[in-house]
């Protein structure tokens, strides 16, 4: 299969086949070997790129505008509170205005619809920086950490996503294992179950690719796991729920003990943080003094030989980078 990008925008994995996948996940690795070689190109001279976001971003928003830049292009930054996005003007004449002035437009926010009008009225590649159903440039960094660091093909490789099943990393995870035949579990409580829709989304597609996706809350599913990951536990825009979260997630924590019940001496820790596993932000601190313990990992797993949450981090710029150039760049 022929791969032309050119484009296109990255909504969700979902849209995307698994040459595609692979198709951007080599292409990271060669930016990232010509940034180490001190390379830069000007794959994306003359290109303007729309950073918008309605929630907050370290990660997302660095990743996109330091990736940019090396390549010769150059971003702007919007937000909801500083431009008329969402105040004052419908996304439908945001995204026509948008699409005569930029070549791409990232967007950050609630709605996975927003995301999806903006690509159908800007008539420009539209790149999902995270909503509540999904975060997919997070699991292209994931899976180059993962290939990076597991030593076998993503095809051998088990998931298993602890915690809140139901936020945007679970299914962005269950969407990029179903499309490169991985296996996933997502383990957590009843109550934070995975959604029947997503579930039965992926089915056809892991029939395909002979990927495996599952729930469950029983310990024995981490049995085998090559990867422990975890998220935040109250999502942005979700944290009045931290004393239920904390209540129904603390079973589910990183622990020592949970990473011996893989059984897997190599298993590797991943987060998209940010993390709580300390006491040294405001909001931990705080809402423990409230009597909630937030910490989804533990300091010691966090901190660990095992965990290669900061190569995540890194990672999420050079496959950014390859999702603008492969969509908007010059002769790629
Ligand atoms: N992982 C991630 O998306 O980080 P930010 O929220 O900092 O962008
Ligand atoms: N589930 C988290 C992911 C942050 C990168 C959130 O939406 O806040």
């Amino acid at each position: 299969m022929t791969v032309n990008l050119k484009g296109r925008s990255f909504l969700t994995l979902m849209d995307y086949e698994p040459e595609e996948i692979r198709y951007l996940l080599d292409l990271a690795v060669k930016l990232k070997e010509d940034r180490a070689a001190g390379i830069f190109g000007d794959r994306l001279r003359g290109r303007n790129i729309l950073l918008l976001f309605e929630k907050t971003s370290t990660r997302t928003r660095s990743a996109f505008e330091v990736g940019a830049t090396q390549e010769g292009g150059a971003v702007t930054f919007l937000d909801n509170r500083n431009s008329q996005f969402g105040n004052k003007e419908s996304i439908e004449d945001s995204a026509k205005v948008f699409g005569r002035m930029y070549d791409a437009i990232e967007y950050r926010g609630y709605e996975q619809s927003v995301v999806e009008a903006l690509a159908e009225y800007s008539g420009v590649p539209v790149y999902n920086g995270l909503t509540d159903a999904d975060h997919p440039t997070q699991i292209l960094a994931d899976l180059m950490t993962i290939e990076e660091h597991a030593g076998k093909p993503l095809s051998e490789v088990k998931v298993v996503f602890c915690g809140d099943t139901r936020n945007n990393m679970s299914y962005a995870w269950m969407y990029g294992c179903a499309k490169m035949g991985m296996d996933f579990v997502a383990y957590g409580p009843q109550e934070l179950a995975p959604d029947r829709a997503v579930l039965d989304r992926v089915a056809p597609v892991c029939r395909k690719t002979g990927a495996s996706i599952a729930f469950s809350s029983d310990a024995r599913s981490l049995a085998g796991a090559d990867i422990v990951y975890t998220d935040i536990w109250a999502s942005m825009g979700e944290e009045d729920q931290i004393p239920d979260r904390v209540k129904l997630l603390s079973p589910y924590k990183v622990t020592e003990e949970l990473i011996t019940a893989t059984g897997n001496p190599a298993v590797l820790f991943m987060h998209c943080l940010p993390a709580f596993h300390d006491f040294e932000t405001e909001m931990a601190r705080g809402q423990y003094e409230l009597g909630y313990d937030i910490r989804e990992v533990s300091d010691e797993v966090f901190r660990s030989a095992r965990s290669v949450v900061f190569d995540e981090a890194e990672n999420r710029m050079h496959t950014i980078k390859a999702v603008m150039v492969a969509t908007i760049g010059r002769g790629e």
